[in-house]
């Protein structure tokens, strides 16, 4: 592994981000108009910001219009190495002009991905593990899950929580806990409850309360004889929630679940699809908490610079699956698993773990110091670059209008950020782990600003 002086991290980006003219300009407009004519009526992101992509280099990426502006949400938590990452790209282009599709045929990359996500793997689950490759996408990893749980266990049921997100698909769709985004297609599987997440903010409680309280819920949704709830195979959790408005919880909450999962023979699967790949300065979030999860769910950034590439990995103990047992065509991307492995090669060469936590702490403080001139900025929270910042009105209410409009004054001067929460009042930070710390002062500048002067 060499990685070239002009591919360190600090090295991959535009340089003159952000650089704004008028946005949205002619061509962007022209495009999202063709895109409302032939796309779906399901397109979502360009509503929020109407931004049509030309390019992208690290942390920063350029419209068809040529406004260039730095990016704090990465793909959605996908571009950890940033976009295009010439380190990765290099392989990348190797790879399609080999082969690239092998099913679970092995190959080179496939092993070699196996080998280093061993390597990285959270506590226990190194050198004790198994990974299925199924689908792409990271639904496809928690229906992988769901079926692993139920192959093993005696139950077919789940414990999820409220303010949960685990995907569109049918059995993960069960498991998120929004209403409005299911509420068309129920029933969907049956014995799914959703207990309460540790989210103390706005209520009347402490954080070790809350941990217990929810804890407290979780042990008697599975060993109340009077729960409602037969026969649960395990319970599913984000260790970070992320759509829900990235809700970390307390300290206790990770290991109280593993201990109720290991009193009644539970699995307990932990969902690192957004949280994961060193987003949270470790390489899962699980690693935070010191809880080793039986079976980890992957997505996102695993593909390196956005090829679609998900993947399952489990104890060991649960191998046992017969052949053909899980399925997918697309389940030997070998570009992506390629690009993966160049992606974890490049994360650990250039120290981004570390880098992550250190710009993290940096972003949380700037928020925290912007908290000063908004009374509505209610907490900042995350760990490393996995961060989240929330608003409420004078009532303790949601601010969902105000995160809007900062996330449109950001926009406008350059700078791309990403909202979540139950209500839409959470600004959302989910940037490249190969953000500088002069992008990021940057791009916090603009972020406090627009704080400043959108708050009341
Ligand atoms: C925690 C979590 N799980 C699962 C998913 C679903 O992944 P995908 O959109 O790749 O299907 C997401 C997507 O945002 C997620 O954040």
């Amino acid at each position: 592994m060499a990685i070239e002086p002009a591919h360190e991290y600090d090295q991959i980006h535009y340089d003159d981000a952000p650089s704004v003219e008028t946005v949205p300009g002619p061509k962007t407009k022209r495009l999202l108009k063709q895109q409302n004519r032939l796309d779906s009526s399901a397109v979502a992101y360009p509503n929020d910001i109407p931004i049509a992509f030309e390019e992208g280099l690290g942390a920063t990426v350029r419209d068809v219009d040529g406004n260039t502006f730095i990016d704090m949400f990465g793909g959605i938590g996908v571009l950890n190495v940033g976009h295009s990452n010439p380190y990765v790209t290099e392989a990348v282009h190797e790879q399609v002009d080999k082969i690239t599709h092998t099913i679970d045929f092995p190959t080179e990359p496939r092993i070699e991905l196996l080998e280093k996500l061993d390597k990285i793997a959270p506590g226990s689950l190194s050198g004790n593990n198994r990974v299925v490759f199924g689908g792409p996408t990271g639904s496809d990893a928690i229906e992988a899950s769901m079926k692993l749980a139920k192959y093993n266990g005696n139950g077919h049921g789940f414990v999820a929580f409220r303010g949960a997100y685990h995907g569109p698909t049918s059995g993960a769709m069960s498991l998120t806990s929004n209403k409005s985004f299911k509420k068309e297609y129920t029933p969907l599987l049956p014995d799914i409850v959703h207990a309460p997440y540790p989210y103390p903010f706005g209520q009347d409680k402490t954080e070790a309360d809350a941990v217990v309280d929810a804890l407290d819920e979780v042990r008697a949704i599975v060993e109340d004889p009077y729960s409602g709830v037969a026969n649960p195979a395990g319970i599913v959790v984000e260790p970070i929630q992320g759509e829900g408005g990235v809700i970390t919880p307390p300290e206790g909450f990770l290991p109280g679940l593993k201990e109720i999962t290991e009193d009644n023979g539970l699995t307990l699967i932990v969902d690192e699809i957004q949280s994961g790949f060193g987003r949270t300065g470790e390489w899962w979030a699980s690693e935070w908490y010191e809880t080793t999860p039986d079976v980890m769910t992957m997505a996102k950034a695993l593909g390196g610079i956005g090829l679609p590439l998900s993947a399952t990995m489990y104890h060991e103990d649960l191998d046992t699956w017969g052949e053909g047992a899980h399925a997918g065509t697309y389940r030997g991307h070998v570009v992506a698993m390629r690009a993966g492995c160049r992606a974890i090669e490049y994360i650990q060469d250039q120290n981004l773990l570390s880098h992550a936590r250190d710009l993290g702490t940096y972003i949380r403080s700037r928020l925290r110091e912007a908290a000063d001139q908004s009374k509505q900025l209610g907490e900042v929270r995350g760990k490393g670059l996995f961060i989240g910042a929330e608003f409420v009105d004078a009532n303790g209410d949601p601010a969902t209008d105000l995160v809007d409009e900062i996330q449109q004054y950001c926009y406008e001067r350059g700078v791309l950020v990403w909202t979540a929460g139950r209500y839409g009042n959470v600004l959302r930070l989910l940037p490249p782990l190969v953000l500088t710390r002069s992008q990021a002062e940057i791009a916090l500048d603009i972020v406090t600003e627009a704080i400043a002067e959108r708050s009341d």
